[in-house]
């Protein structure tokens, strides 16, 4: 692949990642859309920043004269549709948002480049083209103990506003590519951990809680199960997905690593223990507080990736234990980062987080 791809919401989590990992792994010029939201950190882009194949806007998907200035004026030949409110938590005090962006700013975004595309594209670019929408395996709802991994036929069940709203946007996607024939593909992925990720989530959390010598707050009996993904692992399988990936597909993503919440947090306050020991010599398990749940949080999710590894020749690289143990390492030699990204208001959400479960920090 050759030219310039648009990304949306690049300055967040995963979308720096995959900026960074394209800029330095490609060939690609990037153009990065992103609102900067609290999600956001500029610091993210720090190293690219200077790169004559790179060039950041700030402002919105929703925003459809700026989108189709972007179109016209770059003329890229993938679209990879990052931006959103990523934080389920936030979603149960708050949804609003969540449909603004995830659903109404998808849409948008959507139907500008359908117009595009249509009736604007350069030729050259027009048959090769393709809107890669990233999205998350919790559209498919909680599986129990025994129940298959969720595959790319899992019927949609999604129980928080997060998870409805990325459906809905899921939707909207699949719409476009059968009515007006959009060249667009869309990845489910699992949870994603790794560096430059937004402390308000679970594995960052509570590596800065740690160290602060805070609480851990796990919530209900913390048997709760994730499928972790390094967050490289997941840029490379992106990129896979848009050099390779069949139009009108789904692609589920997935690190093979289920895990309870509580043996993560476990994991993590021994790393802490050998990297950062506490003044009083005992363990950051001390610091562990179940709290009540999350309202209608999900039992477990785990994901099939055959169809990833079958038809595109992707599979995870990193072990869990390498990328947590990198992962907790970065964090505490990052110090300047997280001051940026807890200075506006995180101590806040924390304390509205807490008060949501009925208690104080
Ligand atoms: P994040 O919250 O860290 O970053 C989101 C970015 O989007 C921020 O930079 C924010 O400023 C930007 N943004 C928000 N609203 C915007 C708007 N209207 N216009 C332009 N930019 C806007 O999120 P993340 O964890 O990096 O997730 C990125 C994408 O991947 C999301 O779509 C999310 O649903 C999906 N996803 C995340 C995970 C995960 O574990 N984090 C797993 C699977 C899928
Ligand atoms: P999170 O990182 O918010 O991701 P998601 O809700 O998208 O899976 O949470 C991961 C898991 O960790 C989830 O089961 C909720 C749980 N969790 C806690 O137990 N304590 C916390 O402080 C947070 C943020 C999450």
């Amino acid at each position: 692949m050759n030219g310039t791809i648009f990304v949306t919401g690049g300055a967040g989590f995963i979308g720096s990642n995959f900026v960074v990992h394209t800029l330095t792994e490609t060939d690609l010029s990037v153009v990065n859309l992103d609102a900067l939201t609290y999600a956001a950190n500029p610091m993210n882009l720090q190293t690219v920043a200077r790169s004559p194949r790179y060039t950041f806007v700030q402002g919105s998907i929703g925003d459809r004269d700026l989108v189709a200035r972007l179109l016209d004026s770059h003329a890229p030949v993938a679209v990879v549709n990052f931006a959103a409110e990523s934080h389920v938590d936030r979603s149960i005090l708050a949804p609003e948002a969540f449909v603004d962006t995830n659903v109404t700013g998808t849409f948008r975004l959507l139907d500008e480049v359908r117009q595009w595309w249509s009736s604007r594209c350069p030729p050259a670019i027009r048959a090769s083209f393709r809107f890669l929408h990233v999205s998350t395996d919790e559209v498919y709802g909680s599986l129990s103990p025994h129940d298959e991994a969720f595959s790319e036929s899992s019927p949609y069940a999604p129980n928080s506003p997060y998870a409805a709203s990325k459906a809905a946007a899921d939707h909207f996607v699949r719409s476009f590519h059968r009515t007006y024939g959009v060249p667009a593909i869309t990845t489910n992925c699992s949870n994603n951990f790794g560096p430059l990720q937004h402390p308000e989530k679970l594995i960052p959390l509570m590596i800065l809680h740690g160290v602060r010598g805070k609480p851990l707050p796990v919530y209900g009996d913390g048997l709760n199960v994730r499928d972790w993904l390094y967050v490289a692992d997941h840029c490379r399988a992106l990129l896979r997905v848009l050099a390779d990936g069949r139009l009108g597909e789904t692609y589920n993503i997935g690190g093979g690593a289920e895990r309870a919440n509580v043996d993560v947090v476990h994991d993590i306050c021994d790393l802490l223990d050998t990297m950062r020991p506490r003044a009083d010599g005992r363990s950051h398990r001390a610091q562990i507080e179940f709290v009540p749940d999350r309202p209608g949080h999900d039992r477990r999710y785990a994901v099939n990736t055959a169809r990833m590894r079958d038809e595109l020749g992707w599979e995870p690289r990193e072990s869990f234990a390498s990328a947590l143990d990198k992962t907790v390492r970065w964090y505490l030699e990052n110090d300047a980062w997280i001051e940026q990204a807890t200075r506006a208001g995180y101590d806040d959400w924390v304390r509205a987080n807490y008060g949501l479960r009925g208690r104080t920090p």
